[in-house]
């Protein structure tokens, strides 16, 4: 399936800071497994100290990168580069990079100390320098304490600090991570979540991280690089990719979005099927027929007769509402029957909002993104 707003929205920003040095560069990147286009014209550069995610669904081609940098498998065409050398086609153990996986990988008949020097031994360091180094690996991911055991007596977590560790041992520059959560509970993957970004934060080594959890990226990441179909669809901030999705594709992907088609002749006014007037910043308005996107943590319930307090709004009525924790979401429709949602912090003011009720819904013109329209 084409992607209409391939053709003609800007490419992906690179938001970075370019007194640092480049530590990873990706240039024109493509591998294929027989047919399968894995990677195509894959572009990417992260500067020293970087943490940057992988964002994709399943079989956007998130591996295949990491695996390419890693040197794990080989592109057809394209560069790498780390330190400014070319590593296109080096061996891995000549490149100064840790590796951590999802399913913790580590070596069931050795002990944790020996599988934190497992990488150090193969680099043929000395004893006592192998002794101080996997202490200290130990120490960093706070599990000092179980050196003699074996990884069959750790938990899913312990176990997932321990390749941490491994793959932290022999101070490589860069560390790669594919999914590393991916096989933990949600409870103990927002603990290690945290535990991460501080090893990164402390040691201020470059992280390139994969998941395809939405949520997981905004938390971690310094930028979130989205990918769709082998190829990059936007790089940013966690706030930009957040706040400016460029395409249906980013918005949807990186949480919840009510996407509206509007009239509009581009000048930075435009009116939705309900005949309301909306507003949005007409600079980032991409050529052809748009959308509006407004996040539904954006929107908010303002009080009959009160004025719109320079807010655009809709009148809308409550179909449902669902209490999730902080957050409670609204569902709504508007006059012509197009599906709406606000999400509020539970507590707020609005205990009469009840399906059936008629509200009038806000939003500033800020919050309003336009979108090249693609068909639903
Ligand atoms: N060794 C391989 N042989 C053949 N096809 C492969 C191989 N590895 C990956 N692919 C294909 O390449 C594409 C990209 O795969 P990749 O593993 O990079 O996706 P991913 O984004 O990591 O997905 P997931 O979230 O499921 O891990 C997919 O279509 C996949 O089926
Ligand atoms: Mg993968």
């Amino acid at each position: 399936m084409t992607h209409p707003a391939n053709m003609s929205v800007s490419p992906p920003t690179n938001t970075i800071d370019h007194s640092a040095a480049i530590k990873l560069q990706v240039e024109g990147l493509r591998k294929t497994y027989g047919p399968i286009v894995a990677l195509d014209s894959v572009d990417l550069k992260m500067v020293e100290g970087e943490f940057l995610t992988l964002l994709g669904p399943s079989g956007s081609g998130k591996s295949t990168l990491l695996w390419a940098v890693a040197g794990l498998n080989n592109p057809d065409s394209g560069r790498i580069w780390l330190d400014g050398r070319e590593a296109t086609y080096a061996p891995p153990q000549e490149r100064d990079i840790g590796m951590v996986f999802q399913n913790y990988a580590l070596f069931p008949h050795l002990s944790i100390a020996e599988n934190v020097a497992f990488p150090l031994k193969m680099r043929r360091k000395s004893g006592t320098d192998i002794g101080a180094a996997v202490k200290n690996a130990l120490n960093t991911v706070q599990l000092s304490h179980v050196g003699d055991r074996f990884p069959a007596e750790l938990s899913g977590g312990q176990q997932q600090r321990i390749a941490l560790a491994r793959a932290m041992v022999y101070e490589p520059s860069v560390i790669l991570m594919d999914e590393p959560l991916g096989a933990l509970d949600k409870k103990l993957r927002d603990h290690l979540q945290i535990e991460i970004k501080e090893l990164h934060e402390r040691l201020g080594v470059t992280i390139l991280y994969v998941t395809h959890d939405q949520e997981e990226a905004l938390v971690m990441s310094d930028r979130i690089c989205l990918m769709k179909d082998a190829r990059i669809e936007q790089i940013g901030t966690s706030d930009e990719i957040y706040r400016r999705p460029r395409t249906h594709f980013a918005a949807d992907f990186l949480g919840e979005s009510n996407i509206l088609p509007i009239e509009s002749d581009g000048a930075g006014v435009g009116r939705l099927s309900t005949g309301e007037v909306v507003r949005f910043d007409a600079g980032l308005a991409p050529e052809g027929p748009l959308s509006l996107m407004i996040r539904p943590d954006a929107v908010r319930i303002l009080d009959v007769g009160a004025g719109s307090e320079g807010l655009d709004c809709v009148m809308a009525k409550i179909e449902s509402r669902i209490m999730a924790g902080a957050i409670t979401k609204l569902f709504a429709t508007l006059s012509d029957g197009t599906r709406f949602q606000a999400n509020l912090l539970t507590g707020s003011t609005h205990a009469g909002v009840a399906p059936g009720v008629s509200v009038i819904l806000g939003w500033s013109s800020d919050a309003a993104v336009p979108l090249l329209r693609e068909s639903a």
